[in-house]
């Protein structure tokens, strides 16, 4: 027992002088982060010794290390969770797992079930953290399409999950969980911007009055440009049942309150469902970086359409999943 705590004592010990390091080297701020200070704004911002403990384990679900990890600071891949889509977030962290891409993952759990599944599967693993959410929970294993206020306000908590990371300096990329990766998509996110997403609607690369951005995979820097537009984005939604990429895109065209900087993501790359099947279709070695399976309506179509060309990775049903994991912890 005692060993335990002089144990734990040891690593709090450590990762305390591990922070203060950083903060030696990140006193003053820089226009462009070193790595250093990214690791630094990205271990303040979340459980140090929790990471730390979990060191030299590699992640059941993520399949990296701490130090893999560390090799990726100051980025964090925000997704949400639920019941009714727990097969999906699985399939999709499966899809990274399989490329071996590793970046710090935040999970949000938007009901009880869901959490204490996530936390189980991600209990040793450093790459995965679960957070129950915070701004109250939505039965969403019920929310069905014709429930127009309970869906949107689902949607609506994605921009203070958001927000929350900006505001710690982090870069996040969001991402639903109907997407599929095929290759490491941090690449393409490179460069002077403040924000980055796929326009189905305006011939790649050209902003046009058409454009009509996809919030579904979208990638956000830290900048002023950005926590000033996340922020009016948000106070725009407040009390309405406002669906959340139109008002963004609303916002955008009309420059309000500033004008944001958007890198466009290729189509080809960075397709929608229809749009990725039509490719394949025309092109059976045709690859995709992620594909987002967005226009495909509804939980059982979009499963359907996976595994007709074999990216279901998971062969149980979220029931299923929730219900193997109690039987294994009774
Ligand atoms: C996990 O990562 C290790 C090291 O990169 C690799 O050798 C192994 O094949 C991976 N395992 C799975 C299941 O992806
Ligand atoms: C949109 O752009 C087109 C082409 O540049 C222009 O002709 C049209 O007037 C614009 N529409 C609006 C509403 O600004
Ligand atoms: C088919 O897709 C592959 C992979 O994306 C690409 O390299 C190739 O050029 C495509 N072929 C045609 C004919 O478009
Ligand atoms: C799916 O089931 C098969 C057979 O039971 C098993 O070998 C495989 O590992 C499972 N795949 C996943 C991703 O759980």
């Amino acid at each position: 027992m005692a060993s335990k705590h002089a144990y734990k004592l040891f690593f709090f010990m450590q990762s305390t002088v591990f922070l203060a390091l950083l903060m030696y080297y990140c006193y003053t701020p820089h226009p462009t982060m070193s790595h250093h200070c990214k690791q630094q704004a990205f271990i303040k911002a979340f459980d140090v010794v929790s990471l730390w403990r979990k060191k030299n384990a590699r992640g059941p679900l993520s399949n990296c290390t701490f130090n893999d990890i560390m090799n990726r600071p100051g980025v964090v891949l925000l997704t949400t969770a639920n019941l009714g889509f727990l097969d999906m977030t699985i399939n999709m962290l499966a899809s990274i797992k399989k490329i071996g891409i590793c970046v710090y993952t935040v999970i949000v759990a938007e009901d009880k079930n869901v959490y204490r599944y996530l936390r189980r599967r991600t209990e040793i693993d450093p790459a995965i953290h679960v957070v129950m959410t915070d701004s109250g929970e939505v039965q969403s294993d019920l929310v069905m399409s014709t429930d127009h206020h309970r869906y949107f306000s689902l949607l609506k908590k994605r921009q203070g999950y958001i927000l929350r990371l900006l505001d710690q300096n982090l870069e996040v990329l969001f991402t639903d969980s109907d997407t599929f990766w095929f290759q490491d998509p941090l690449p393409y996110f490179q460069g002077d911007f403040d924000m980055s997403m796929m326009d189905p609607r305006s011939p790649y690369p050209t902003r046009t009055n058409k454009s009509h951005y996809c919030a579904g995979f979208a990638y956000y820097k830290p900048t002023t440009v950005t926590l000033q537009f996340v922020k009016k984005w948000i106070t725009f939604m407040e009390g309405k049942d406002y669906m959340d990429q139109s008002v963004m895109n609303k916002l955008l065209q009309e420059d309000q309150p500033v004008h944001v900087n958007i890198k466009p993501l290729d189509i080809k790359l960075f397709p929608p469902g229809p749009k990725f099947y039509e490719f394949l279709e025309k092109n059976a070695s045709y690859s995709a970086v992620v594909m987002h399976a967005a226009s495909i309506r509804g939980h059982d179509a979009k499963v359907r359409r996976f595994k007709s060309s074999n990216m279901w990775l998971v062969n149980k049903t979220s029931d299923e999943l929730v219900a193997l994991e109690h039987s294994l912890n009774v």
